[in-house]
């Protein structure tokens, strides 16, 4: 059976509002127009996720936020609770991203704090995980990741499906990214994790990090790898259309 493949789109603060919003509409046109099986999700700015729902409400596309406060309500100025993201549609909602963790000083606890949350709403989280560049080279990759997993308590939580990308923060907006057999030992680590403990039937492990039109139908065929969170081509049309059809290969 074909393994299809989960696409996520993470466009972080990126484009300006109206450009976005066009995008969102052209993205819409093109996908219409093509064969697509993988399950593809697009995380915009905050601001125009209402819009995007509204494009998309007839479309296969689902909707996810790039965070959430773990807060249903409450004293939290500038924050949105990940029950405000479910109440407005979303489906998905990136937890524990990279620029989240270094930005905003989030740290494991927080991460877990915020999945706990997401847990009972209807919302399927995307975990981020991934090690440094001097983590790499001194071969504590593997073992950082592992503890972001550990710490964040993804392992233990159950969840209908539970998302984990895994992003080398040294191959994020770089160009670089991990060797086949890095990136397939890392999944094949995290997938170890995920089945001997807790409740973790439906795990999907996709790699993020300078995914682009030349290297994603590579990165699409290492073994273990269910799919890609994709950041600047994703805000190029014609690039993320590309990689939406290369997963159909
Ligand atoms: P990139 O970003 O594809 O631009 O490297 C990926 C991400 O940060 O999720």
């Amino acid at each position: 059976m074909k393994n299809h493949k989960i696409i996520v789109a993470n466009w972080k603060m990126n484009p300006s509002i109206f450009q976005g919003i066009e995008l969102l509409k052209s993205i819409n046109q093109s996908i219409n127009e093509i064969k697509v099986s993988s399950k593809i999700v697009i995380c915009p700015p905050s601001l125009i996720i209402r819009d995007a729902l509204i494009i998309f409400s007839n479309s296969i596309v689902s909707i996810g936020s790039q965070d959430c406060h773990h807060a249903e309500i409450g004293p939290y100025t500038g924050d949105l609770s990940y029950k405000m993201f479910e109440d407005i549609g979303c489906e998905y909602a990136i937890i524990g991203h990279s620029e989240r963790r270094a930005n905003h000083f989030e740290d494991n606890k927080l991460i877990f704090e915020k999945l706990n949350s997401i847990n009972r709403s209807k919302i399927i989280p995307i975990l981020c995980v991934g090690e440094s560049f001097v983590e790499r080279k001194s071969g504590l990759a593997s073992e950082a990741v592992i503890r972001q997993i550990d710490e964040s308590g993804i392992n233990k939580l159950e969840f209908d499906q539970k998302i984990i990308a895994y992003e080398p923060i040294w191959a994020i907006g770089s160009g670089k990214i991990p060797t086949r057999d890095e990136i397939m030992s890392i999944h094949s680590k995290i997938r170890e994790k995920l089945d001997t403990e807790g409740n973790n039937k439906n795990i999907k492990v996709l790699y993020g990090g300078s995914v682009n039109t030349q290297n994603v139908s590579d990165i699409f065929s290492i073994n273990g790898v269910d799919g890609a969170l994709v950041g600047g081509a994703s805000l190029k049309k014609a690039d993320f259309i590309k990689i939406i059809e290369s997963a159909e290969i």
